[in-house]
């Protein structure tokens, strides 16, 4: 019989249970192997804090959003987390994680730890994959908050600005910038120029459209400029916007509330079927892999490819153009 660890680490996203739940039922159900729940991603690990999971444990949790083991953002020391790997006396590790975590994941593999990876995170980023779970919750919150600021920019004749997540990524803004109808989305792969998106909204006025909603990622910097991902781009850009167009602008954080709360039925499948191929993955022995998704298949990608970065959003997008061709202003000409 196999003993195998699971844990989660970095942000938690919706659908981590999802992907729980798949291994321990299949793992248990169909395998007969023990699986034991690392508590607080790697901090369990080194800590030695983990308990048994049955069925019973993972009963009723597919709906429900975060993470029932818990995480953190530690990034451990290698030699201390292969240490608290073999202490555990487990044959093998699932990671789920993003683009940090799987980074952790292909160190602690090539330092002789067998562990499949799983690829989790809002921000859409993690190489070697074209979807992970937990994006199509963010962007169904975030477009629902584009759609609320409509009513209110409308009444107001107001510049309404949403500060979406996204990390350095412009996944989750262009996604909810574009089924929000969003004027202007600005994303980090685009730096903006400021005149051009205060022009676009002058343009707008021009032609009697009193409000404009701008869909902005907390990583969007303009042309030439930096960006701090703490302290909030949409404050500073809603001041340049009134002080260029002299309309009352107001801006919207979205923040945590598009990483809480329950996944969408997207993100349950996506984290099921990842959670059900990682367990395909230990017992065919693909260790140093995290499961991947292309196209519509499920792929074997290696951890030192994942490890290269972040999949960032490319600027010849299909999206983009589409969204430009209808006139939506990316802050560029
Ligand atoms: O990576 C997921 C993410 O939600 C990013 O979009 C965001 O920048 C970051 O995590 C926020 O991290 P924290 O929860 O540590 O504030």
């Amino acid at each position: 019989m196999k003993r195998i660890g699971i844990l989660t680490s970095g942000g938690d996203c919706p659908g981590l249970n999802a992907v729980i739940r798949a291994v321990v039922k299949k793992a248990t159900q169909d395998y007969g192997y023990d699986v034991i729940g690392i508590e607080d991603g790697f901090g369990g690990l080194i800590r030695n804090k983990h308990r048994k999971l049955t069925d019973k444990n993972v009963s009723g949790i597919l709906t429900l959003g975060g993470t029932i083991l818990g995480t953190n953002r530690l990034h451990p020391d290698i030699q201390e987390a292969a240490r608290g790997f073999r202490r555990l006396k487990i044959d093998c590790l699932v990671c789920v994680g993003g683009d940090g975590t799987l980074r952790v994941a292909s160190h602690l593999s090539k330092a002789g730890v067998p562990l499949v990876g799983v690829p989790k995170t809002i921000d859409n980023d993690v190489k070697g994959t074209d979807i992970t779970f937990g994006f199509d919750t963010a962007v169904h919150i975030a477009t629902e908050g584009v759609d609320r600021l409509h009513t209110t920019a409308e009444s107001h004749h107001r510049v309404m600005i949403l500060e979406v997540m996204g990390r350095r990524g412009g996944w989750i803004a262009l996604y909810a910038g574009l089924a929000g109808g969003g004027d202007i989305i600005l994303i980090p792969e685009i730096p903006y120029d400021i005149k051009l998106v205060a022009d676009s909204i002058a343009a707008r006025r021009k032609k009697g459209k009193r409000f404009t909603i701008v869909v902005v990622a907390e990583g969007a910097k303009p042309r030439g400029g930096n960006v701090d991902l703490t302290c909030g781009i949409s404050f500073a850009l809603g001041k340049e916007i009134e002080r260029l167009t002299g309309i009352e602008t107001r801006n919207v954080v979205m923040g945590h509330l598009q990483r809480g709360g329950s996944p969408s039925p997207f993100d349950r499948i996506l984290g099921t079927q990842l959670g059900s191929h990682a367990v395909d993955f230990i017992v065919n022995k693909q260790f140093g892999h995290m499961v991947g998704v292309k196209k519509d298949t499920f792929v074997k990608v290696p951890l030192a490819k994942v490890a290269q970065g972040q999949r960032l959003v490319p600027v010849n997008h299909p999206l983009i153009k589409t969204a430009r061709s209808l006139g939506t202003c990316f802050g560029i000409c």
